[in-house]
């Protein structure tokens, strides 16, 4: 497999060398980011070492929104062979286009993602992210051959065929979101099929946070290596960074994507190893270049192992699904780590917010497993609520849903229900 650069050195030089073409290449052909420079001084010519990327203007998802449907193209529309875009919560999605070159770029990172995580040629691939403009299934999917694997393109959803596929095609990977990998788990329970005789081996689960917890259930109830894959469709899609199981963090593939944390409020840099918001350049995009992506997401950068390329510490979540709740700041993993230490509980969940009488309220839906009786389920449910006190810092009700009464995600997840009117 070609991971890239082997030194230091090699990948800092082909990093400037990509950086001063990507800012020549948008500077030239995206006329938003001309003004943008203009408008703060900079120009092209000013980026001579990979700091100097500081002195250029941020891009955010309201740069997108602005520019719908194709305004930060960079390519003639002659030469975009694919679209994607991400439908987000509030209306006009954000578009983004590749080139046969971006596509193939594309592929080539997720192999190497994919190879990380123990995947090789000659193995099957059973996909199910989404296919779609979501770019989580095709990606897998041009991945996956580009390895050199069999893929069965699944797709989400119809759980009762995933897993009548899984037994009868055998495949070895797995790629889907860690909350459809519970549904297809309750699914094989259902069934009465021990999952841990499946075929699957190696499971890459992303596209939404999840935690130390979720891995080890879902490792130990299918008997597999689960490995977490980064991606976001405005700066490519599923393969900027992957786990590879047993060392920390996410390998950045850093000779594509130049990365910079800063601080969320500011937008100030700051030092590696420091928790901030991660902001991502594409080094080598052509349709869709993207220069200082504010990604919303919080992270550490943590330091190169093995390979030069430098990790990212785990996504707990992104500022914006960042709640807070009565002053304190909770994200949804918090509260799924807490509920996977309680084991008459299954991992699915939905957080409940509301403000009834000025002051937040908190109640936390879960799910009895079968055969769990209710004193049971009651003395779990208070032991809950003194963990969340304890570990997050704020008073939850836990109400008892009967088994399969919450809503089963199909894709990403949706955890929380805040009912606040005036937050
Ligand atoms: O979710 C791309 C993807 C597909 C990644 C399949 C991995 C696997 P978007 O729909 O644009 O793209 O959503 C991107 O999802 O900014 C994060 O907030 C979140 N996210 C993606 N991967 C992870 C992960 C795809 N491994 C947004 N851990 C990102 C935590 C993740 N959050």
């Amino acid at each position: 497999m070609d991971y890239g650069p082997r030194s230091i050195e090699e990948l800092r030089r082909l990093q400037l060398e990509r950086l001063r073409w990507t800012v020549e290449h948008t500077w030239r052909n995206v006329a938003s980011f001309r003004a943008a420079c203009a408008s703060t001084g900079v120009e092209p010519t000013d980026i001579r070492t990979l700091s100097d990327v500081a002195r250029l203007p941020f891009t955010t998802k309201s740069d997108l929104r602005a520019a719908y449907p194709f305004g930060l193209f960079a390519v003639p529309e002659t030469e975009i062979v694919r679209i994607h875009a991400s439908s987000g919560t509030t209306g006009t999605p954000t578009v983004v286009g590749y080139t046969r070159q971006d596509i193939d770029t594309w592929a080539g990172l997720v192999a190497r993602s994919i190879h990380a995580a123990g995947g090789r040629a000659g193995m099957r691939a059973h996909i199910a992210y989404g296919y779609g403009l979501f770019t989580g299934g095709l990606g897998a999917h041009y991945g996956a051959e580009a390895l050199g694997c069999t893929v069965i393109p699944m797709s989400g959803g119809q759980t009762e065929k995933q897993v009548k596929l899984i037994q009868d095609f055998r495949p070895d990977i797995i790629m889907v979101t860690p909350s459809y990998m519970l549904a297809i788990l309750d699914e094989f329970r259902r069934q009465g099929i021990d999952p841990r005789s499946s075929s699957l081996r190696v499971g890459i689960f992303g596209a939404e946070p999840w935690s130390e917890p979720m891995r080890r259930e879902i490792e130990t109830a299918f008997d597999l290596t689960a490995a977490d894959i980064y991606g976001l469709s405005e700066v490519m899609g599923p393969g900027v960074a992957q786990e590879v199981p047993g060392t920390p963090g996410l390998t950045l593939w850093e000779d594509h994507f130049l990365p910079e944390i800063v601080d969320p409020q500011t937008g100030e840099p700051l030092p590696d190893g420091a928790e901030g918001e991660l902001v991502l350049t594409s080094l080598s995009k052509q349709a869709f270049p993207i220069i200082r992506y504010r990604t919303r997401d919080l992270t550490r950068l943590l330091p190169a192992d093995g390979l030069p390329y430098r990790r990212l510490a785990r996504i707990v979540g992104r500022s914006d699904d960042m709640l807070i709740i009565r002053g304190v700041n909770v994200f949804p993993t918090q509260v799924e780590e807490q509920l996977l230490k309680c084991d008459a509980f299954t991992p699915h969940f939905v957080i409940e917010i509301t403000r009834p009488q000025r002051m937040d309220e908190v109640r936390v839906q879960v799910e009895p497993r079968p055969g769990v009786d209710a004193a049971q389920a009651e003395r779990q449910a208070a032991v809950l609520a003194g963990l969340i006190k304890e570990n997050i810092g704020v008073t939850a009700r836990i109400s008892l849903c009967p088994p399969g009464g919450l809503a089963r995600s199909q894709g990403k997840a949706s955890h929380v229900r805040d009912l606040r009117q005036d937050r």
